[in-house]
C-alpha cells in the first residue's frame, strides 16, 4: 500500500478525509442555496438558471459524479469511525462516566450518524422528487427547457412534503454545526484562542444555510412568493 494510501485508511487520515470532504459538501450547499433564490426571482430566472446548468453537458456529469463520489465516500467515512469507536468502548458506562458533565461528545456523535444516515435518505428521496422528475416543459424565446418552478411550487403546495424539508433542514443544520467544528479541529486549526471563533463561524454557517433552505418550502407553502 502507498504511503497515502496508508495514511487515508488511518484514523487520523480517515478523520481529516472527512472533513474536507465535509467542507466540499458545504461548498456546494451553498452553491445550491444560491441557485434555489432564483425561485424568488419568477418561473423564467429559475428555469433559465436550470437550464443553463443542464447545458454544461459533460462538465454537469463530472460535477455530479464528483459530488456523488464525495457524498458516499464521506458517509462510509463517518460510519466507519462511528462503527470503529463503538467497538473500542469497553464499557459505556466507563465512558460516559469518565467524561462527566461533558457526556456532550458521546451525544454529538451518535447524533451525527443519526441526522447523517437521515440526510443520506433525504438525498435519494429528493432526488427522485426533483433531479429525477420528468419535468413539464417551458418555452422561453424559443428555448424548451424544463419547467422546475411549477414543481417546486407544486411539491411546497403539500403540507407533508414542507412539514418533511423543514424537519429535515432543520437535522441538516444540526450536522453542519458539529460537522463544520470537527472538521477544523481535523485540519488543526483549533486552539484555545481560535475555538470560539471557530464555534461561532460553525453555529452561523449552518444556521445562514438551515434557514436559507427552510425559507423556500416555507415562502411557497404559505403563498409569500
Ligand atoms: C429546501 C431545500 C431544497 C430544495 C427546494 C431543493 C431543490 C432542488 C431542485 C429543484 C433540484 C433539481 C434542479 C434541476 O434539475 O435543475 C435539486 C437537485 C439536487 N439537490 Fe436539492 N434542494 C434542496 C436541498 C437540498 C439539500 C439539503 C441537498 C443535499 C443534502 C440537496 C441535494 C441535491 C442534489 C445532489 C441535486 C442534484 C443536482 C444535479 O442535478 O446534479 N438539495 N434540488
Amino acid at each position: 500500500m502507498s504511503k497515502a494510501a496508508t495514511f487515508l485508511n488511518s484514523q487520523v487520515g480517515r478523520k481529516l478525509a472527512t472533513g474536507v470532504t465535509g467542507l466540499g459538501l458545504v461548498l456546494f450547499m451553498i452553491v445550491h442555496l444560491l441557485g434555489n433564490l432564483a425561485y424568488f426571482a419568477g418561473p423564467e430566472a429559475l428555469n433559465t438558471y436550470s437550464h443553463t446548468l443542464h447545458q454544461l453537458g459533460p462538465l454537469l456529469w463530472v460535477v455530479r459524479m464528483g459530488l456523488l463520489l464525495f457524498f458516499v465516500y464521506h458517509a462510509w467515512l463517518g460510519i466507519s469511525i462511528w462503527l470503529e469507536r463503538r467497538k473500542a468502548r469497553p464499557d459505556k458506562y466507563e465512558v460516559y462516566a469518565s467524561r462527566g458533565g461533558a457526556s456532550r461528545q458521546s451525544w454529538s456523535s451518535s447524533s451525527m450518524i443519526l441526522t447523517g444516515i437521515l440526510l443520506l435518505l433525504f438525498v435519494v428521496t429528493h432526488l427522485n422528487t426533483f433531479a429525477f422528475h420528468d419535468f413539464d416543459k417551458v418555452v422561453y424565446g424559443g428555448v424548451e427547457m424544463h419547467d422546475v418552478h411549477s414543481r417546486l411550487s407544486e411539491v411546497f403546495a403539500q403540507p407533508l412534503y414542507t412539514v418533511y424539508y423543514v424537519v429535515i433542514m432543520v437535522l441538516l443544520g444540526m450536522h453542519m454545526r458539529h460537522g463544520v467544528w470537527s472538521a477544523f479541529q481535523s485540519l488543526g486549526w483549533m486552539s484555545r484562542k481560535t475555538n470560539p471563533v471557530i464555534y461561532g463561524i460553525a453555529f452561523v454557517l449552518a444556521l445562514i444555510i438551515a434557514a436559507g433552505f427552510i425559507g423556500l418550502p416555507l415562502s411557497i407553502f404559505f403563498e409569500l412568493v
